[in-house]
């Protein structure tokens, strides 16, 4: 690198399409932040030696996506949240250690505090669509707004079960077949299966059975209006796309790195958005 410039980077495995430098670099413009934000292919077997030159390489900190994000538990020392969610995306230095993160958990929730605003976060049930790693996020920041009762629908109900089981009688594994009733009693309904994805098959369901004040959340944000959340918008329900969750994740960690807390303003969403469609 051989200047002193800041930086912090993305690592992951590929690492082509990541739009995390666009928004800390954005963020580094808006608060005159001399930093430059690089992407990082690492592959597999190299993340430990990468991880420990970390420092010495002039990073002050850098964001963990696939598919790394486990692996780096070990790696750094995970605050409680990692732990809890079982993965880090973001790496920070405090006094001298390299401490592990999630902020997937914050974005989704701070995310669907503003664009789907009115939300009823004192809701009895919640659905969420999927069992990976999006939705242990997911239910656990649900869960830390007391939603009471989380209907976890998974194709492979033993990968639900298996989520389930981490967060106790709370969340229910369920079968695909039972989400029409699920929904009925449902004020929230999130996706966080790859369904809806460019590339991928859509998510055909019939959001009749919810209720006209529920909201409907995509953790996908390519494409940025997801077939799912066209229909919920049809339907005037109350959505929250993924983008958004993409970006209010990234606050966190561009305060942890250089001691500002940055704004998601429309201009940036705007930046992203165009990007995405190009
Ligand atoms: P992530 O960690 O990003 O959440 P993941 O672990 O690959 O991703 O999980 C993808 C989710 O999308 C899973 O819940 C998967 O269902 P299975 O557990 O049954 O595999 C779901 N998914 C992917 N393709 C699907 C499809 N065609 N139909 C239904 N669910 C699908």
């Amino acid at each position: 690198m051989g200047t002193s410039q800041k930086a912090a980077c993305v690592i992951g495995w590929p690492i082509k399409h990541s739009r995390s430098p666009l928004i800390h670099k954005y963020w580094m413009r808006q608060h005159g932040i001399d930093a430059d934000y690089r992407r990082e292919a690492v592959e597999p077997e190299k993340l430990g030696d990468f991880i420990a030159h970390l420092s010495s390489n002039g990073y002050v900190g850098a964001n963990v996506t696939l598919p790394h994000k486990e692996a780096v538990l070990q790696l750094a020392d995970p605050d409680s949240r990692a732990l809890s969610v079982g993965a880090a995306n973001t790496l920070f230095f405090r006094s001298g250690r390299l401490c592990a993160t999630n902020t997937d958990v914050e974005g989704f929730v701070a995310n669907l505090d503003v664009e789907a605003s009115g939300w009823d976060s004192e809701l009895e049930t919640a659905v969420v669509l999927g069992a990976g790693g999006g939705a242990r996020a997911v239910i656990y920041g649900l869960i830390e707004r007391k939603v009471e009762r989380i209907v976890l629908v998974n194709r492979t109900i033993e990968k639900a079960a298996k989520l389930a089981s981490v967060f106790g009688d709370r969340v229910q594994p369920t079968a695909w077949s039972d989400l029409p009733r699920a929904m009925r009693s449902a004020r929230l309904l999130v996706n966080t299966t790859s369904l809806g994805m460019t590339g991928q098959p859509p998510l055909e369901i019939d959001l009749a059975p919810l209720a006209s004040d529920a909201a409907v959340s995509d953790i996908v944000y390519s494409p940025l209006e997801t077939p799912l959340l066209a229909a919920a918008k049809a339907r005037g329900l109350k959505t929250a796309d993924g983008l958004g969750m993409l970006l209010y994740q990234a606050v966190r960690g561009f305060s942890l790195w250089f001691g500002v807390k940055p704004e998601v303003t429309a201009e940036l969403r705007a930046l992203v958005e165009r990007d995405l469609v190009n």
